[in-house]
């Protein structure tokens, strides 16, 4: 069994940190409070909610729900995703508690059926049987509102409403969200900068509603010592440079480290001392893996595109990317065309950006693709 889970739910035991954030969450959601919880793309935000939803203070003294609106375009979509994290949440706790969501969610009662036979229920609702979503929402904020038990509902990539075309979402969820009781709110994402937008901004609803979370890298201490504790545990030895070397090779970027280290484990013989070289061995193994993805992604660029891809994969972080002086260095055809090709790339996600002030910092939101690049160019 790999002690380094790439996917599902974590474990506990093999759960990396993340103590302070916990008790933060643990502290800020039991007075009270609603959370807006961001950081940059996998970092563990995700694993962190349920992480927290485990704690003993949580488990089974709330209904905790998770959902990702990362797929959403429309609240239509976003009232469909509420309602079926409800109803899934609720399935295992029985025929009341079930019928309790039920007969609140009146807009939608046709698409709740119990097998006649099996007394198995079923939630087939579809897209177009939400015809008013407003009230089918305000109905879901009802149940939460009188749920036996207190709720915390979790909004995964929370910034996508801000692409709905409907334009009053914010202000209609902002008007629920305040004058709840029951159900505590954790707002997630990484698009920081639209989600402070959100947040933070006097003239947005949701100005001023939450205490704020940004997670960042788990310190390099710790997660050395974890990452060769789990080789310990299972009768195994990494020395502390080599997981080190992991950490470092990725900046302590959660979800890389993870990757890199999962694959560490499974592929070095088990009575081998894991050392520098094999840590770095596996990692050419895994760039090579993935050459053929990477390349079929850069092969959908245009010249443009690659060349401006390319020079930010070479600066890893890039700042002033208009500049004259980064023009220059990079051999680039003009400012307007990096700044075209720039936000092609945001677009289709190849690239991402931090912003302080009026400066941005561009990277490559994938660091084995960043890494590839800079081998292979
Ligand atoms: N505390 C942790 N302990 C162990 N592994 C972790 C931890 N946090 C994150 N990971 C690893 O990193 C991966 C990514 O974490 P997660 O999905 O929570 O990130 P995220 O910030 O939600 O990402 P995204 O921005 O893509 O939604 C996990 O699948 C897991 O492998
Ligand atoms: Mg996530």
């Amino acid at each position: 069994m790999n002690p380094f889970y790439i996917t599902g739910i974590i474990p506990p035991a093999y759960f990396c940190d993340r103590k302070t954030e916990t008790d933060w969450l643990v502290r800020t959601i039991t007075n009270q409070a609603n959370v807006l919880l961001t950081s940059p793309r996998r970092m563990g935000k995700t694993q962190l909610i349920r992480h927290f939803y485990e704690r003993p203070e949580i488990k089974g003294h709330y209904h905790t729900f998770y959902v990702d609106i990362y797929p959403t375009t429309s609240l239509h979509e976003f009232v469909l995703f509420l309602s079926k994290e409800i109803y899934s949440v609720l399935v295992p706790k029985g025929k009341a508690v079930l019928d309790g969501f039920l007969s609140v969610l009146r807009s939608l009662t046709g698409s709740f059926t119990y097998d006649p036979v099996s007394g198995v229920p079923s939630f087939d609702v579809k897209l177009g049987d939400i015809q008013a979503p407003e009230l089918t929402l305000g109905e879901i904020f009802d149940y939460l509102e009188k749920a036996d038990l207190p709720c915390i509902f979790a909004i995964d990539e929370f910034q996508q409403i801000d692409r709905y075309p409907e334009k009053n979402v914010e202000a209609i969820l902002r008007s629920h969200v305040q004058t709840m009781n029951n159900c505590r709110f954790i707002f997630a994402g990484s698009n920081r900068h639209i989600l402070e937008n959100m947040f933070h901004s006097a003239a947005k609803p949701f100005y001023n509603s939450t205490e704020q979370l940004y997670l960042d890298r788990i310190a390099r201490e710790k997660y050395v010592a974890f990452i060769c504790a789990k080789f310990r545990e299972a009768g195994r030895e990494i020395l502390s440079g080599a997981a080190q070397l992991a950490y470092d090779l990725f900046d302590g970027h959660t979800y890389y480290v993870h990757n890199l280290l999962h694959h560490v484990f499974a592929t070095v013989a088990p009575e081998k001392k894991v050392d520098e070289n094999d840590v770095l061995f596996v990692l050419e193994a895994l760039l090579e893996e993935k050459s053929h993805a990477f390349a079929g992604q850069l092969s959908q660029l245009n010249y443009g595109q690659k060349e401006t891809l390319v020079a930010i994969a070479k600066a890893g972080k890039a700042t002033g990317v208009t500049s004259v002086a980064f023009i220059k260095k990079n051999a680039l055809k003009s400012p307007s065309s990096v700044q075209y090709a720039i936000s092609t790339l945001l677009d289709s996600k190849i690239l991402t950006y931090e912003q302080e002030g009026r400066a941005k910092t561009y990277s490559l939101e994938d660091r084995f693709l960043e890494m590839w690049v800079r081998r292979v160019y």
